[in-house]
C-alpha cells in the first residue's frame, strides 16, 4: 500500500494547484510530515516549502536527509537517485536543483558519457541563493555561501563564497569571527 501511494504523494508535493484541488494542507509542516512518513530524515525546526519535486526517489525517500533548522525554499527539485545530505543550520533560497545523476539516455553518446550517480552533501551553516544548480558528487563545505544562479560543479571549500557558472570562489568568510 505504502509503495503504491508513494508516487502519488511525490506528485502531489510538486504542485500547489493540486494541493488546493485536493484540499491538502499547503503548509511546510504537512510537507515535512509527508517526507518523514515516506522515509526521509528531517530534523527538528526544519521547514520545507511547496512545491517540491522529488525525482528518482525509488521505493521511498530514504536517500534524503535534512538536518535541524534547515529552510528549504519554494520550488526545489531534488534528484534522489543517490543520497542527498543537508546539514544543520542551512538556508536554501527558492528553486534549487540538486542533481545526483547523469544519464544521457540510450543514445550513442553514452559511450563517451557513461551514466553515473553520486551523493551530494551540503554541510552545516551554509547559505545557498536562489536558482542554484548543484551537480553529482559535490560537497559544499561548512560555513560557505553559494551566490544566486551559480552552477556548482566541484567541491566548495569550507568558509568560501562562490558564485557564477561554473561556481568559482570570490572570497573567504570566517563564520566564527564578528562581521
Ligand atoms: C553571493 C552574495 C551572497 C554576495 O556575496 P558578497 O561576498 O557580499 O559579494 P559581493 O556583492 O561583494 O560581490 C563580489 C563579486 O562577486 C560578484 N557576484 C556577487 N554575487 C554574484 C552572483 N550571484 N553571481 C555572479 N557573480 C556574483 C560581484 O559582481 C562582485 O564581482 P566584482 O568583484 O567583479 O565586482 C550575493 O551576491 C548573492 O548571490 N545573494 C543571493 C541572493 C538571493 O538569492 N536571495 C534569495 C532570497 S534569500
Amino acid at each position: 500500500m505504502r509503495d503504491r501511494l508513494l508516487p502519488f504523494f511525490a506528485w502531489t508535493l510538486s504542485t500547489r494547484r493540486l494541493h488546493r484541488l485536493l484540499f491538502l494542507p499547503n503548509s511546510n509542516r504537512f510537507l515535512v510530515a509527508l517526507l518523514r512518513h515516506f522515509g526521509a530524515r528531517v530534523g527538528s525546526g526544519s521547514r520545507v516549502y511547496p512545491p517540491i519535486l522529488l525525482i528518482n526517489a525509488g521505493k521511498d525517500f530514504s536517500n534524503l536527509s535534512i538536518g535541524e533548522n534547515v529552510y528549504l525554499g519554494h520550488g526545489a527539485t531534488l534528484d534522489l537517485k543517490a543520497p542527498v545530505t543537508i546539514g544543520d543550520d542551512v538556508t536554501i533560497a527558492s528553486h534549487i536543483t540538486i542533481s545526483t545523476h547523469v544519464n544521457v539516455g540510450n543514445i550513442p553518446l553514452q559511450e563517451h558519457f557513461p551514466s553515473r550517480s553520486e551523493r551530494i552533501r551540503i554541510h552545516r551553516n551554509v547559505y545557498i541563493g536562489s536558482n542554484v544548480v548543484v551537480l553529482a558528487g559535490v560537497s559544499v563545505g561548512e560555513g560557505s555561501v553559494v551566490g544566486a544562479g551559480a552552477v556548482v560543479v566541484k567541491d566548495v571549500d569550507p568558509g568560501t563564497v562562490v558564485a557564477g557558472v561554473p561556481a568559482r570562489p570570490i572570497r573567504k568568510v570566517d563564520p566564527s569571527r564578528e562581521p
